[in-house]
This record gives structure tokens, sequence and C-alpha cells, in this order.
């Protein structure tokens, strides 16, 4: 079980009760009085957003000439048509912030013709624009954050033609430990989701709270459309949580395991950035994933409804790469409308399989494997938690054909950390 278990999720439920204040108190009782206190607006997210973000590639690198050939490289890529939307310029963009005015200026060396110009070019390719802020006084990266300045900063973003804002949570003023203050956070992140909902522009709120505050149960009240539930996640297969530091894909995958219902939508689980195409270059270093384990990534990310924030190099990415990441196969099942998470049904010796409902009465299966050696699965209806006798046609996503499997169970021949999805549709329906 990992730290965030079902368990851990009661009790923090029962912590919400004791600490918090209305937001969330108001929500716990009924789903109708859930309903009434949400003030975002959930069209912004009504299925996971998807896009790029500079930080893995780039980190503090990150200038106008990487945007704007980014954004030039979501168009040529055919990223696009698969449904990529979002630049995002995550932290150490900032020059300062003016001691007269109070204004946050954007670094004039990295950034020579300002965050205005540069939203209108990322606009003039119909492609969205994302950049970075932090809940405390200073930036995870040490740049000047937006506490006591909410209004000042969305207003400055919606005028910049801000669409998306990621939120992050270092330097709070009275950050005490991890578990005791829930209250603080959701006042922080409520009074940047109020001033966003202000400004009249629709800015999609992504929070990145990195889950040690529960931000799944408070994130959707306090104007969020996507929390982070993992800390950061590292180019690398498996790294367990340690604290604050990066982990890897096996970590974020496990911590979401419980997660779904809290997960829909207008909001989503955000289990961080795909690392898929990083190959251990760029910002954020882990020692690197093959390839399986990268399809994996993409396979689990589409499996849980999670945005996907790609993190990689758009502007050179390899053969490989583009294959994972313009599947449109594994995409469709991301995007579904019912906007499910998919969730764990079998697990044995290493082995899993994971189940998601799809509109139109089909279902998305992932076949997963753990161990380092070759395995074969196999799960049957009634692992699946499947009808028998629907004469089910199975798709195989990753193959893009379909597969010829007896009517009672699925199976897959698995290599190490490989993941194989289908889907299923019923072809009777009694
Ligand atoms: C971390 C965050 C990363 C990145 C970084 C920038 O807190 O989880 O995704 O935004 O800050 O400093």
């Amino acid at each position: 079980m990992t730290k965030f278990s079902r368990s851990s999720v009661f009790l923090s439920w029962a912590l919400l009760y004791l600490v918090s204040g209305c937001v969330v108190k108001n929500t716990i009782n009924s789903s109708s009085t859930l309903n009434a206190a949400i003030s975002q607006d959930q069209n912004l997210a009504i299925t996971p957003p998807m896009g790029w973000n500079s930080w893995n590639a780039f980190g503090k690198n990150v200038n106008e000439q990487v945007i704007r050939e980014t954004a030039d490289a979501m168009v040529s890529s055919a990223m696009t048509q698969v449904g990529f939307s979002y630049i995002v310029i995550d932290d150490i963009w900032q020059g300062g912030r003016d001691s007269s005015t109070g204004l946050l200026y954007a670094d004039a060396k990295k950034f020579p013709s300002g965050m205005k110009a540069l939203a209108d070019y990322v606009h003039s390719k119909g492609l969205k624009f994302g950049i970075y802020s932090d809940a405390g006084t200073k930036t995870c990266g040490e740049m000047p954050g937006s506490f006591g300045y909410e209004k000042k900063d969305a207003k400055l973003f919606a005028d910049w033609g801000v669409d998306f804002l990621k939120y992050d949570y270092c330097f709070c003023p009275d950050y005490v430990s991890a578990n005791n203050d829930y209250k603080m956070a959701i006042s922080r992140y409520k009074a940047m989701g109020d001033a966003l909902k202000a400004t009249g522009r629709p800015i999609l709120f992504s929070i990145c709270e990195w889950g040690p505050r529960s931000p799944w149960l408070w994130g959707k009240e306090v104007g969020g459309h996507m929390w982070r539930t993992s800390y950061d996640v590292a180019d690398i297969w498996d790294k367990p949580r340690n604290e604050t530091s990066p982990v890897g894909i096996l970590t974020s995958i496990d911590v979401m395991t419980n997660l779904g219902r809290f997960s829909g939508p207008g909001g989503w689980n955000d289990p961080d950035m795909l690392v898929v195409g990083l190959n251990n270059t760029g910002f954020i270093k882990g020692g690197g994933c093959n390839d399986i384990e990268y399809r994996t990534q993409m396979s689990m990310w589409c499996m849980f409804s999670a945005p996907l924030m790609l993190g990689c190099d758009i502007r050179n990415m390899n053969e490989v790469t583009k294959t994972i990441i313009l599947n449109k196969d594994i995409i469709d099942i991301d995007q579904d409308s019912l906007g499910k998470q998919g969730y764990r049904v079998m697990s044995k010796d290493g082995l899993e399989a994971w189940k998601k409902p799809l509109t139109g009465n089909r279902i998305a299966i992932a076949l997963f494997n753990r161990n380092s050696s070759n395995k074969t699965i196999t799960a049957s209806w009634k692992d699946l938690e499947l009808e028998p006798g629907k004469g089910y046609s199975i798709f195989d996503v990753w193959k893009h054909s379909s597969v010829g499997q007896e009517d009672a169970t699925l199976s897959a021949d698995l290599q190490p950390h490989e993941c194989q999805v289908f889907v299923l549709s019923a072809k009777k329906n009694k």
C-alpha cells in the first residue's frame, strides 16, 4: 500500500472536518452541496487537458525562442491533430516584481518581446498559452511568488492573454509540516482561484501542491481544474517517494490507485507530466527509461484520464516518441467523455489488470507487468468483472488491430514493465 492509500484518504477527510473552513465543510455532506460550492468554469476541462510544459526539458533555461519553436513544432508534428493545445512556461521566466507598481515582469533577456507578444504568437498558431506562479512568497525556483499579489498577478496574466496557470506551493509563509496545514493551502489556492475568476478571462487553474494536503478533496471547490497527486515524476521507472524528492513512474501510478472517485469532467487527478521522450536529456534527469516504460507511462496516464502534459523537447522527438504520443487510439481512451479514472481489478505476482469504462458500453483493459522478467498474464472475465456471453470484440490499441481472443479470457505476453491496452466492445447487448 502506498502512503496515500484508501485509509489515508479517509484520514484526510477526517482531518478536513477538523481543520477546514466553510469551503470544504460545506461540501462533505451531500453531492448537491458539493456542486453548489464548485466555483470554476468546468467547461475549461471537460476532458483532461493536453499540452506541453517547459520544466522537464528546459528548467531555468526556458526562453522565448524555445517557446516559439515549440509552438511551431506542436503544429508541424501533428500533435494538435490528436488534441494537444497548451504551451505552458514553467518556473524561472520571471525577472522580478517592480517595487513601485507591484507588477511581476518577465526576464527581459530570456523574453525580449515580452509575455503579451509571446502569448499572441502562441495564439496565432491556434494554441493556448500557459504560465506558472506559486502560492508562497517565492516560487520553487526562488522567483517572486504570488502570495499577497493574487489579484494583481491574475489580472496581469489575463492582460497578457494567459489561458492556463500552474500554481505551485513552495515558500508558503506558515509552512510547518506536510500534514498540518490543509486550511492554509485551501485558502491560498482559493485566493488565486477567485482572482482568476474575477478577471473574466477563462483561465485553466492547475494546482501543483504535489499531494500531501490531499488536493483531490478540495481542488474543484477552490477553482482548480487539475491537481497534482504526486511529487515530480523524474525520468526513471522506479524511484520511491522520499519526502519532497522526485519519484519514478511506478510510484506515481501507485499514488493514483485509490483516487479515482475524485477525478472526472471539470477536475482531474494529475500524476505529473509525461517523461516520454526525455531519454535522460534535458533539465530533469533520472537515469532514463526504455521505450517500453515510456509507452507504459502513456498507457497508464490514459487509463487514469490524466492530463497529458508532455515534458520532452518536442522540436526534436525521435520516431518512437512520436509513435507513443501521437497514438490517437490510446489518447481516445484518455479523452473519453465519460471521464472515469481506471482502477485495478486484478493483481497477482506483479501482474495487474486495470479497467476503465468508456462511452458506448465499451471498456478499456490494461494488462501490466511490474516484474523485471517476461511474463504471460491471463485474466478471466471474472477477474475483469465482465459479464459472460457478450461476445466482446477486442481491439489492441498499440498494435492498432483487432485481436482474436477466447470469449472468456484476455491474455498477453508482456516484457518487463510492459503494458498492453485493449478496448472491448460488446457485440451482443442482452
Ligand atoms: C516543482 C513542481 C515542478 C516544477 C518546479 C519548478 O514544485 O512540482 O513541476 O514546476 O517546481 O520550480
